[in-house]
């Protein structure tokens, strides 16, 4: 309850006390004007409300007769109508506003916190959390704001049936614990109902997600068929789940009129048989009961709701509270790193993933100017050692060094801005190829021209324009088409780091020889760091690290490792490169 309470506070704040307080106030006033409402109906009517409802008057400076009894209630319902629309209007300003900030809070998480930890939510799950779940927790405070009017209304009327008649209040209060005691039983369901809701609304998302963005492979395989059938045994589930989570809701909602009824009608036949006390008098006290009971429904069906989207908030909540911390540790304190990048320097370097060792104890001195070569079977390490000089991942403590400064003082959001990374996957995105070449940033365009030489693109610039749209996730393109794209959007950063995990391995071999002669003769502004299981990628590096098992195994220029490593030699013959007579 606590950290539900913090969670709406820290999104709302101020607020959520100003709108607790006009829900109390809009319930008092129907109290209050419900109370008042006895000597309409018996204009002789002095039994036990009389003196309070003669004292209401008098703060009011108001005479007790019909009339003004009339016109003051009438003033009550119209305040209350009117301070009902504020509220409304306050409401739905604030809700919304909530839901935005909901959002725009996961996204800030999203941006700033460990990657490894956010990359632990699958896609389908994070997907979820910023539409659905955080419609729910919209709800969730919909409904909680609501219970708490309902809460003060049934108290209120509990309070003046209890006024008027202690006996018949009392066994209607046993009666309402028995049919507490039903509810809880309904309540555990939903909460359940809740919780798989959840789990099912993800699946399909995640069936969903993948359906479209592997279309094709699914397709082209036949898979797509067991993808439809799960698609729709997931939806069936989750439409089975939800209707049955409804239908205690409002099963809940609407025994209230039959139960409360009957329990009138007990009550007045009871009164009529045996005690025969003013009928005006237990009409009131019967229906005020009747508000308690339907009060109470409500409640326990707000509740219900309350736990049917309870779940979908604590799992934002969890995810704020997990990611958070990573996102403090990795940023507080930091310094803006803004010198002529000479050296990145590592120093006994290890890195593990959930306990697996993947990086082991490597030490290696990369400098300015000169172009590296990373090579390694697959699974060796070269994509994890490249995702710690950039940043990515998190070093530990003095074991990398950006000059003199290690990489764990430096703000790595600013330390990004020096760095260039094509990645093993093409990150293409749904927009202009001028764009997906500028990452919109227009200062870069004076350069486009360049780049787009450099990067071997002019011919497919000249076939689309660099204003045609390149589709989503590029499926417009060729896989070669879309990584020059990529290495065109890093290149013309002009970075100080650039780093290309398999950048060029789509190229035919023509067009790979021109674009590494390019990326050669660019290297003396930089660090270049060159990843490659084409070997002949890599004839012309200044130095190659040969990466065995999240080791160095030997370093050198491709002649030297050639000639003084068995591995990599053989590596090159099944490649058909032989350097032994030279
Ligand atoms: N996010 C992750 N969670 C768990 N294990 C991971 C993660 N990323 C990488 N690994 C593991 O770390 C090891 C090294 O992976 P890495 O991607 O660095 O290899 P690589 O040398 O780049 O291989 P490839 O040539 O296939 O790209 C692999 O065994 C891989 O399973
Ligand atoms: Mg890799």
């Amino acid at each position: 309850m606590l950290k539900l309470y913090y969670f709406f506070k820290n999104n709302i704040d101020h607020s959520l006390l100003f709108l607790f307080i006009l829900g109390i106030i809009v319930s008092f006033f129907e109290l209050i004007g419900m109370s008042l409402l006895l000597p309409i109906f018996q204009p002789d009517y002095n039994g036990k409300f009389a003196e309070y409802i003669k004292y209401t008057l008098s703060l009011f400076n108001i005479n007790y007769n019909i009339i003004n009894l009339s016109i003051f209630i009438f003033i009550i319902f119209l305040s209350k109508f009117i301070i009902s629309v504020f509220q409304e209007y306050k409401y739905h300003k604030i809700s919304n506003i909530f839901l935005s900030n909901i959002r725009k809070k996961i996204v800030d998480i999203i941006t700033h916190a460990d990657y490894l930890k956010v990359n632990k939510y699958s896609f389908s799950e994070i997907n979820n959390l910023l539409t659905k779940e955080t419609e729910k927790a919209y709800e969730l405070f919909f409904y909680i704001m609501q219970i708490s009017v309902v809460c003060t209304l049934m108290i209120g009327y509990l309070s003046m049936a209890f006024f008027l008649n202690v006996k018949y209040t009392l066994v209607m209060i046993i009666f309402g614990i028995f049919i507490m005691l039903v509810y809880k039983k309904l309540n555990r369901k939903v909460k359940y109902y809740s919780y798989e809701i959840l789990n099912k609304s993800e699946r399909i998302n995640k069936y969903l997600t993948e359906l479209i963005v592997y279309l094709k492979y699914l397709k082209v395989t036949n898979c797509i068929n067991t993808y439809n059938k799960y698609m729709k045994e997931s939806s069936d589930e989750y439409s089975h789940i939800k209707y049955k989570q409804a239908f205690l809701g409002g099963l809940t909602k609407r025994s209230s009129e039959p139960i409360g009824i009957l329990m009138i009608l007990l009550m007045v036949s009871y009164n009529n048989i045996y005690e025969g006390k003013s009928n005006i008098e237990i009409a009131f006290v019967a229906l005020f009961l009747y508000k308690v009971f339907t009060t109470f429904t409500n409640f326990q069906y707000m509740y219900q709701k309350i736990l049917a989207v309870h779940a979908s908030t604590f799992k934002i909540i969890d995810f704020e509270n997990t990611l958070k911390n990573s996102q403090n540790k990795n940023n507080e304190n930091k310094i803006y790193f803004n010198e002529l990048l000479k050296t990145i320097t590592l120093n006994n370097l290890s890195f593990k993933i959930e306990n697996k060792k993947i990086i082991d104890n490597i030490s290696y001195k990369f400098e300015r100017s000169k172009i590296y070569g990373i090579v390694g079977n697959t699974g060796a390490g070269k994509t994890t050692l490249i995702n710690l000089i950039s940043g990515l991942y998190i070093a530990e403590d003095n074991c990398m060094k950006y000059n003199n400064t290690n990489v764990n003082q430096i703000d790595i959001r600013k330390l990004s801005e020096k760095i260039a990374y094509v990645s093993q996957e093409n990150f293409v995105f749904e927009d202009t190829l001028l764009n997906n070449i500028i990452s919109w940033n227009k200062e870069y365009e004076k350069d486009v021209e360049q780049y787009i030489k450099i990067s071997a693109l002019s011919k497919l610039v000249d076939d689309l324009g660099l204003e045609s749209n390149i589709g989503s996730f590029g499926t417009t393109l060729s896989g070669g088409q879309k990584q020059r794209i990529c290495l065109a959007r890093e290149l013309i950063k002009q970075p100080d780091v650039l780093i290309l995990d398999e950048a060029t391995s789509a190229l035919d071999a023509n067009t790979e020889k021109e674009i590494m002669g390019n990326i050669i003769s660019l290297k003396d502004d930089k660090i270049t760091f060159v990843i490659a299981h084409r070997l002949s990628t890599l004839f012309k590096m200044d130095e190659i690290i040969f990466l065995k098992n999240g080791k160095i195994e030997a370093s050198g220029n491709f002649f030297e490792l050639y000639h003084t490593n068995c591995e990599f030699k053989k590596m090159c013959n099944n490649q058909n490169i032989n350097l032994d007579n030279e």
